[in-house]
């Protein structure tokens, strides 16, 4: 059965890994679907894939938000789903964490996702849906990722003040938050194939199904969240992680 027929969907980095899956998802359930990323080849790689409109927007720059809002509008009137999953990885020890290295990490994953949903609103219907995408890693004491967990436990405090603050709209306001994800983030990390590699296997032993997860099992999160299925669910988070939050200490 199509859930979310008569419905459009934004998803902000729907050109790549999650969000190109939940895009895939939302579609399917009968949804239109709007996707947004940087990288226009990848982009018209959704539309042709997915069917899919996509729509170039740097979500560091607020013209550029203000822009996408202006021609969603213009093509689409009002939305009732917004995946805010754009984001970037890095990681760094905090003795030689760099200016940069902090600012284009929140930059990106918190106030390019702040400033979306807040520009999105005027045209959000009322009963409308958001969903966060954050990661166990606001949970978890992951050496050199102090920075990235930050900017993903900002977004589990703004879920859940975004939840009261829209409630009187009956917009609901959810988080998922994804343990690791086989997706091209781990090649955008600046490391060489060996240390990714090295990486993943450690982290990979740590998870208690024993496996990194899939883009498509957060998609299918996202879809629950958006749907009916999920109507008196606000102001929450759902971790995603194959048990990687759990693992015990003994
Ligand atoms: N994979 C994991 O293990 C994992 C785990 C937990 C949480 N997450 C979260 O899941 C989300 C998606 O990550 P992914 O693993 O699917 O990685 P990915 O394949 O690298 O996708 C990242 C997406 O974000 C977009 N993006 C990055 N910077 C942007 C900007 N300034 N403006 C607009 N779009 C931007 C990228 O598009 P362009 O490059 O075209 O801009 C791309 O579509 C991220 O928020 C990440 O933190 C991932």
């Amino acid at each position: 059965m199509k859930n979310l027929e008569n419905k459009v969907a934004i998803v902000t980095g729907g050109n790549s890994g999650i969000g190109f899956a939940a895009a895939a998802e939302l579609s399917a359930q009968g949804a239109k679907v709007i996707v947004t990323g940087r990288n226009k080849e990848s982009l018209e790689q959704a539309e042709t894939e997915l069917g899919v409109t996509g729509i170039q927007a740097d979500q560091t720059d607020l013209k550029s938000i203000d822009s996408f809002v202006e021609q969603v509008s213009s093509q689409f009137g009002k939305v009732d789903i917004v995946f805010l999953n754009a984001g970037i990885a890095a990681f760094a020890p905090v003795d030689s964490a760099s200016e940069e290295h902090y600012d284009s990490i929140m930059n990106v994953n918190v106030k390019g996702v702040y400033f979306t949903v807040q520009k999105l609103l005027p045209i959000l219907n009322d009963g409308g849906s958001i969903i966060f995408n954050t990661s166990v890693n606001a949970h978890l004491a992951m050496p050199n990722s102090s920075v990235y967990a930050a900017s993903k436990a900002a977004l589990l405090s703004i879920n859940r003040v975004l939840a009261v603050e829209l409630a009187s709209r009956k917009i609901r306001v959810n988080a998922v938050s994804p343990g690791p994800v086989e997706t091209p983030i781990y090649g955008k990390l600046g490391l060489a194939k060996e240390e990714v590699d090295g990486f993943g296997a450690a982290l990979g032993e740590k998870i208690l199904l024993k496996r990194f997860g899939q883009a498509n099992e957060i998609a299918k999160t996202v879809g629950f969240l958006t749907s009916e299925n999920a109507s008196f669910i606000t102001g929450t988070e759902i971790i995603v992680d194959g048990g990687l939050t759990v693992n015990p200490v003994v």
